[in-house]
């Protein structure tokens, strides 16, 4: 169970470190030993095959006991490296020459007997190194102490270069395998660290894409699913923001029935009784008390109506309608009521018809507002740019003002009913046109302009055919 606490990390990494160390040492340990054997071997080999050599050499020598000869040849023989001594000895063991010299140690020494033999081939003394001695006399000895220091050095050295490089190899495999793991398991780690991130509420933080193919696809995968959890989340929350609106125009409607009965009606019983007064008490007509309260009844009056009709919109009697003589209505309206005003209104309405089923009322209502604020937007100067386009099935209605725009933190809030920066605005207008137009299939978009003030965009798409639309059939 402890095994579980160690991560990917630490697992991948001991796992190599113990497999990678377990077979170097292993492999290195069998090629040490076997090299060892051979090199001891070869060694051992040389001696024996000099001693035999000396051994060879000294027969004459030890024959006609000539000292001077066998020095020479022990003498000879100290040359050759690792030799610490010779001795040369005749049949019962009296020493006939003693050569040392003084190496380090330790020491080893190997021994032959020396034979009277005859060569069978005379021209080749070494043809009998590997002959038969049993049959033969022996006529002395020699014997070869040497120093196996060298070869003991040599072993130790190659063990220990072994050691280093088995370390090195062992070290470059762990840094090898540390750079791998860590490849494959920083994309997880930072996975999880970016899922953290979600949790908290960070829900545009996306997964880089990893160095392999497979971590591409993971983060790929992880990044899909993100989406598809952002996608979800604003759906709820449209869902849920839609439920809450109905849930308010729930009300609004509750709440309209209760003003057209609760207040209205008053309202024209006082509005008639003002009248009543002024007729019987003789008040002259621009008595100014009763003429603010008239003015306030009409006012009040106006309110409830566009209350009433955003909150109550009547049922829309669609028929085959021509938006742009429409439009040209509308526009003549506002032309009449500006007229002594200082405000222009330009407008380019096209000849051609363009034909919608819509309802010739609500509809010119709703476009009514919309240029209705722009003039007011415009506080009494400058121009309103009103103009048309329309190809194949869509119609497009733009309102241009010189107004001060529409701070950008508003531009969201200003189609809400009740939304309104003016003093005696009821901030239904919009409203109303919004409902209008979507009722009738279309949408309204509002941005502010480069050159400054409002653009008010109204865009419908016609359900009949393309000849009807402009009219060719009529
Ligand atoms: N052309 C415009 N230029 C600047 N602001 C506008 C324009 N049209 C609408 N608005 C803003 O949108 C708000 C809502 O408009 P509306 O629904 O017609 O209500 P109201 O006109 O009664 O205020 C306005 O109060 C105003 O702040
Ligand atoms: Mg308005």
């Amino acid at each position: 169970m402890i095994f579980k606490k160690f991560g990917i990390h630490v697992r991948v990494l001991s796992t190599a470190v113990i497999l990678i160390s377990t077979s170097t040492l292993t492999l290195g340990y069998w090629g040490v030993n076997i090299i060892n054997q051979f090199v001891t071997l070869r060694f051992s080999q040389r001696i024996d095959f000099m001693t035999q050599y000396l051994a060879l050499n000294s027969e004459l020598g030890i024959l006609i006991d000539e000292q001077r000869l066998l020095k020479g040849l022990a003498q000879n023989m100290l040359g050759e490296n690792d030799i610490a001594g010779v001795v040369i000895e005749d049949k019962r063991g009296r020493e006939l020459v003693r050569e040392t010299r003084d190496i380090p140690g330790p020491f080893k020494t190997a021994g032959k007997w020396v034979y009277l033999s005859e060569p069978k081939d005379k021209n080749n003394p070494m043809s009998r190194i590997n002959d038969n001695h049993f049959d033969s006399e022996r006529i002395g000895r020699v014997k070869v102490t040497y120093s196996t220091k060298g070869i003991e050095d040599l072993i130790k050295k190659m063990t220990l270069r072994f050691i280093l490089i088995a370390l090195v190899l062992i070290l470059i495999s762990c840094l090898i395998f540390y750079v791998i793991s860590k490849s494959l398991v920083t994309p997880v780690i930072l996975l999880g660290k970016i899922a953290r991130k979600v949790s908290l509420g960070n829900h545009l933080i996306r997964a880089p894409a990893g160095n392999t193919p497979e971590t591409i696809k993971l983060a790929d995968a992880f990044n899909e699913m993100l989406d598809s959890i952002a996608l979800g989340r604003k759906t709820i929350v449209q869902a849920y923001e839609k439920m809450a609106k109905q849930e308010t125009l729930a009300e609004v409607g509750k709440f309209s029935m209760m003003i057209a009965h609760e207040v209205k009606n008053p309202l024209g019983i006082i509005k008639s009784s003002i009248e009543i007064m002024k007729k019987e008490l003789n008040i002259p007509r621009d008595n100014i008390a009763l003429t603010y309260a008239e003015e306030e009844i009409v006012r009040l009056n106006d309110l409830i109506e566009s209350f009433l009709m955003f909150a109550r919109p009547a049922r829309p009697n669609f028929e085959k309608i021509d938006l742009n003589r429409l439009m040209d209505q509308v526009i003549m309206g506002f032309e009449i009521q500006y007229n002594s005003d200082k405000i222009k209104i330009k407008s380019c309405i096209p000849e051609e018809s363009f034909y919608i089923n819509a309802d010739f009322d609500l509809f010119s209502r709703g476009v009514t507002n919309v240029i209705r604020n722009a003039c007011e937007a415009n506080q009494g100067q400058g121009s309103v740019d009103i103009s048309i386009e329309h190809r194949n099935k869509k119609w497009q209605l733009l309102v241009k003002d010189q107004g001060p725009g529409i701070p950008k933190e508003k531009l969201r809030k200003i189609f809400e009913p009740f939304f309104t920066t003016k003093s005696k605005g009821t901030g239904l207008g919009l409203a109303f046109a919004d409902q209008v137009i979507k009722t009738h299939g279309g949408n309204i978009k509002a941005e502010n302009r480069l050159s400054g003030g409002a653009l008010f965009c109204v865009t419908m798409f016609s359900s009949l055919k393309i000849e009807e639309t402009q009219g060719i059939l009529e």
